[in-house]
């Protein structure tokens, strides 16, 4: 079925793939280009959670390509509310649309949408599981920021720091990145959010070296990617949050301090501007190693390309595309 639910459907080989489709949506979705190939289709856009990016992203990507879009957030505004289940409600959809795209708060209740449906459905991030379309775009953000420096992701350090154990971001990046060689890792958390160790299992293959440390400036030390998270505060249900201090804030005298001119900040967003909330600091917002924005800016021809693929139009755009007119 064409579905995309987790990073391990691909392979090295698929990801550069779609690397490159994405790269023929690059026009589209600067506006320089349009192309219908998907005109008359209609998305699903089921949200059960909040989110900005993915949700409007997903969205415009499919508009870009010549479709439309019908769009339902939260529970309130679904008939799940009344109670009904995911199975009647994916069946229902898929007499309804074209493709789905769905994110919500349990980990494994996208694949139970997916199972119910012959429609595609793309996991926009299922609670604390996966968030393959984000580790998409973040490794395709890597690789165009790293091509631009003379790097390759083989042999890369990459720092990932903060929420390791809930972050879905993470999961899905670590998965991914581990498809390259000679990766180093360093994960930097404080013991109540490391990476799940069945995640670290995955990651030490391919000749990949997995350190783990709770000291923010030693884990950061010649890191070429410093991959930062939010406090994902909505999964602690029960557990009473403790260890994450001041000092795994990233901010400019940090970055300034231990690592060098071409190391790249990431954070797949949205960040915590809370008082006290400790998360990625804005006094970096004009410092060009900072790749957040370029970041959210490849979300649209990653799903695009995402789009595309499951669709079965992948071959048709570069050959419909057509100026912008306005
Ligand atoms: N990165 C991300 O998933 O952002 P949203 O929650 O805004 O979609």
């Amino acid at each position: 079925k064409p579905q995309l639910l987790s990073v391990s459907q691909f392979s090295r080989e698929s990801v550069e793939t779609l690397f490159r489709l994405a790269d023929v949506m690059q026009p589209i979705a600067r506006r320089q280009k349009v192309t219908r190939v998907l005109e008359g289709a209609v998305l699903g856009n089921l949200f059960f959670e909040a989110s900005t990016r993915t949700r409007v992203s997903f969205a415009t990507a499919f508009c870009r390509l010549g479709g439309s879009v019908c769009d339902t957030t939260g529970f309130t505004f679904s008939s799940m509310a009344k109670g009904e289940s995911i199975y009647d409600t994916s069946r229902v959809m898929s007499g309804y649309v074209d493709a789905l795209v769905v994110r919500h708060p349990e980990q494994g209740a996208v694949a139970e949408f997916a199972r119910a449906t012959n429609i595609p459905v793309v996991n926009g991030g299922d609670g604390p599981g996966e968030h393959p379309s984000q580790a998409l775009l973040d490794l395709y953000t890597i690789q165009r920021e790293f091509s631009r420096l003379g790097k390759v992701v083989d042999g890369a350090h990459i720092a990932l720091v903060g929420d390791l154990k809930y972050g879905r971001t993470v999961h899905s990046l670590s998965k991914l990145l581990a498809l390259y060689r000679g990766i180093k890792f360093t994960l930097i958390a404080p013991a109540s959010l490391e990476m799940p160790s069945y995640i670290v299992e995955q990651m030490a293959k391919n000749g990949n070296i997995v350190e783990q440390t709770s000291v923010l400036q030693e884990g950061l030390k010649g890191a070429d990617v410093v991959y930062a998270t939010r406090i994902q505060k909505e999964r602690f249900v029960d557990e009473v949050f403790e260890g994450y201090t001041p000092d795994f804030q990233i901010n400019l005298a940090l970055i300034n301090n231990v690592c060098d001119q071409h190391t790249l900040i990431m954070h797949p967003l949205p960040r915590d501007s809370q008082p006290g909330a400790n998360d990625l600091s804005t006094d970096l917002n004009h410092d060009s190693r900072l790749a957040i924005f370029r970041q959210t800016d490849n979300g649209i021809p990653i799903r695009m390309a995402i789009f595309a693929s499951l669709l079965g139009v992948d071959q048709q755009v570069a050959h419909t595309m057509r100026d912008a007119t306005w």
